[in-house]
C-alpha cells in the first residue's frame, strides 16, 4: 500500500477533510500575508506627517458623527482620470493616523483626500452651511447648525489618549494640554499658541469659522478639510512615483 492510498482518510472523514483544509489555507494565508508586516514598502514612510492636533482632530470627529464619509470618499485611487481631478493617488501612510480610516465606499460627492486649500475658508463655511448657494446643482445637505454648536472641549484630552491605544504618538503633554491647544488653533489673538506651536510645529492657526468670539464646530470641521492631503510635499515624490 502506497501512501498515496492513505488519502482515503480525507475523502471518508470530513471532519478530517476540514481540518486539512484549514491547515492548508492557513499555510498559504501565512506565505501571502505575513511577509506585508515585514515588507518596508508596505507602508512607506513619508515626511510631513503628523498627528492631528486636538481641533483637528474634533473636526474628524464632526466630518465622522455627520456621515461625510458616506458621500465622500478619501482615498485617491492610482488611475490617471483620478489622477488628472484629484491629484497624486493617496499612500498609505498618509492615513497612518486616522483611526478608523475615511477611505470610503461611495462618492455620490467627490474624494476630499486633497481637497485641503482647494477653496478658502469662507467658501467652505457658505457651502457647509448651504451647499446651494455657492454649488446651485448640490444635492449635498447643509450643516448651518455647525457655525452654532460650540466644540466640546471636555472630553478632547481622551480622545487622544484613546488613540495613543492604537499607536498615535501623542505625547502626555500633547494630552494634558489637549483643551487649550483646541481653543488656541482657532484663536491666533491667544496668548497660548505660542505653546500649541512648539507642540504642533507644522499646524495652522486661524479663525476658521470667521467668529472670533467662541470656538464652533464649523471651526473644527473647517480645519480639518484645510488641512487635507497638504502634508506631505508631493514635489519630492512626482519624479518617482507619478503614472502619468
Ligand atoms: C448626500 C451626500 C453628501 C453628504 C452626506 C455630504 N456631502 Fe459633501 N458633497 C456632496 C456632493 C454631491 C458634492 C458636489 C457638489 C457640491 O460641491 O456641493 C459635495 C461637495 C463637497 C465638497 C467640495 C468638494 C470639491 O472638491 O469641490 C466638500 C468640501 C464637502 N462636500 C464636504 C462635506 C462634508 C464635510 C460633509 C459632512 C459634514 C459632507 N460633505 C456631506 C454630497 C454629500
Amino acid at each position: 500500500m502506497s501512501i498515496w492510498n492513505k488519502h482515503e482518510i480525507f475523502e471518508k472523514h470530513s471532519l478530517v477533510l476540514t481540518i486539512g483544509i484549514l491547515v492548508v489555507v492557513a499555510i498559504g494565508g501565512l506565505v501571502e500575508i505575513a511577509p506585508l508586516f515585514y515588507l518596508k514598502s508596505t507602508i512607506e514612510k513619508v515626511e510631513g506627517m503628523r498627528p492631528y492636533p486636538p481641533l483637528e482632530l474634533a473636526g474628524r470627529n464632526v466630518y465622522i458623527r455627520e456621515g461625510c464619509y458616506l458621500c465622500h470618499s478619501q482615498m485617491i485611487r492610482p488611475m490617471r482620470d483620478e489622477l488628472e481631478r484629484y491629484g497624486h493617488f493617496s499612500l498609505a501612510a498618509e492615513s497612518m493616523y486616522d483611526h478608523p480610516f475615511q477611505w470610503g465606499s461611495k462618492r455620490t460627492g467627490p474624494d476630499l483626500a486633497r481637497v485641503g486649500g482647494k477653496y478658502s475658508d469662507e467658501w467652505h463655511r457658505e457651502h457647509l452651511t448651504d451647499p446651494r448657494s455657492v454649488v446651485p446643482e448640490s444635492i449635498m445637505p447643509g450643516y448651518p447648525f455647525l457655525a452654532e454648536a460650540k466644540v466640546e472641549t471636555r472630553d478632547i484630552a481622551d480622545h487622544l489618549r484613546t488613540n495613543t491605544v492604537v499607536g498615535v504618538p501623542y505625547t502626555e503633554e500633547q494630552i494634558e494640554g489637549a483643551a487649550r491647544d483646541l481653543v488656541a488653533q482657532a484663536s491666533p489673538d491667544s496668548d497660548n499658541v505660542d505653546a500649541f506651536l512648539e507642540r504642533y510645529p507644522n499646524a495652522v492657526v486661524r479663525d476658521f469659522d470667521g467668529d472670533p468670539s467662541k470656538v464652533t464646530e464649523m471651526d473644527a470641521l473647517v480645519a480639518y478639510l484645510q488641512m487635507l492631503g497638504t502634508l506631505v510635499d508631493f514635489s519630492v515624490y512626482d519624479n518617482k512615483a507619478n503614472l502619468r
